[in-house]
């Protein structure tokens, strides 16, 4: 089988591989689900991995296939497997468990071991390829209603999952009804989030470094019902004093300085959510003394959260199809640049490096 992959450790070694087609019988008790796949999409994950930033090798090969968010549709199925069945359309969650309380009850993605096994990123093989097998654990059925949707099911889960984390992580304050959510950021995970928060009755503003005037990703924000405001046109410090502190902010801009930022605006008892991974060296001085003094007067709280288990992408599923019937056609506005096989690797790449309007690259493997 093709299959994209990069060279672990060699800045922009994106090149075409050669896999051979997994079968049913690598997966133990029957419980292997063997898909076509038929999209993949790609993100700065992948742009920072292509750049050597991280990402390893499965043990046994020099190479690492790409590619973390995919639709497909179930080809074969092992004996025992009871969730889906051939012709069902699929996505497939992203880590596997290492060796933790957390992997063993199905929360890898909560692992407390270092090292993390993450399909396409670090020490598994992704989805840019023709075919892949996987235990039925860790497959995802998609309504055939979304299938106009397919790679955003894995982004969506990460959103799913970060708000998720504010309101479980907020149980401790007994009482807590945002009201006010920002979110920073309007790439992929941001206009997801501003989804899930607006179907949560919130008032969610949008912020991000585009102007708004002929800027799709505002559409998409205000398409929502939440309102966009350019951080070129106004600060964080701004929009706090005229509009109020948020009681929630999903913090997704990839910008380190920004997420720190973020801790400056908070209001009282707030929830700051981190989301990006930012694996360059970047290195700012912060107001630290005043930043501790208004966390503690404030009992505000910071959480990280990545990745997301099956159930975070079942309820990012549910969200979406919530999100077609309340604001129709609003969500597949963010799948902007398909290419067309896995031979065009290489114009994946340039638009995920060069082109800032490519809000999601994705790749058409295959026609269904
Ligand atoms: C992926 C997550 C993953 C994270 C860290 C993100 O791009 O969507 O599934 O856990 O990167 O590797
Ligand atoms: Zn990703």
């Amino acid at each position: 089988m093709k299959a994209i992959a990069v060279r672990p450790g060699t800045p922009n070694s994106v090149h075409l591989a050669d896999l051979t087609k997994p079968s049913l019988s690598d997966i133990v008790n029957d419980r292997g689900v063997l898909v076509r796949i038929l999209k993949v999409g790609v993100d700065a994950t992948d742009r920072e991995i292509n750049d050597a930033l991280y990402g390893q090798s499965p043990e046994g090969y020099d190479f690492l296939v790409i590619g973390h968010e995919c639709f497909g549709v179930v080809e074969e199925t092992g004996s025992a497997v009871k969730k889906v069945k051939p012709g069902d359309y699929v996505t497939c969650t992203v880590r596997r468990p290492g060796g933790s309380i957390f992997d063993q009850i199905g929360r890898s993605d909560i692992t407390s071991e270092e090292e993390y096994y993450e399909r396409g990123i670090n020490l598994r093989h992704g989805f840019l390829t023709e075919y892949f097998v996987d235990d039925e654990e860790f497959i995802v059925r998609i309504p055939p209603g979304l299938r106009h949707l397919h790679v955003l099911a894995e982004p969506m889960s990460c959103s799913a999952k970060a708000v998720e984390q504010a309101f479980l992580a907020q149980q401790r304050l007994q009482v807590w009804e945002p009201k006010r959510a920002w979110v920073t950021g309007a790439g992929q995970i941001g206009l997801l989030a501003t989804l899930v928060l607006r179907l949560r009755g919130m008032e969610v503003w949008t912020l991000a470094r585009g102007k708004r005037d002929g800027n799709l990703k505002a559409e998409i924000a205000e398409g929502y019902g939440a309102t966009y405001v350019s951080t070129s046109d106004v600060t964080l410090q701004q929009m706090a004093e005229k509009h109020g502190k948020p009681d929630l902010i999903i913090e997704a801009t990839g910008h380190s300085g920004i997420a720190f930022e973020c801790m400056q605006v908070l209001g009282h008892n707030g929830c700051l959510v981190w989301t990006s991974i930012t694996g360059g060296q970047r290195d700012i001085s912060i107001p630290s003394d005043n930043i501790n003094l208004n966390w503690v007067l404030g009992n505000k709280m910071l959480v990280g959260s990545v990745n997301a288990n099956f159930r975070h992408f079942e309820s990012g599923i549910a969200d979406m199809a919530l999100g077609e019937v309340s604001w129709p056609g609003v969500t597949e506005r963010i799948l902007t640049n398909p290419i067309d096989g896995l031979d065009n690797y290489a114009e994946m790449m340039r638009l995920l490096v060069e082109d800032r309007d490519a809000l999601k690259v994705y790749v058409n493997v295959a026609d269904e």
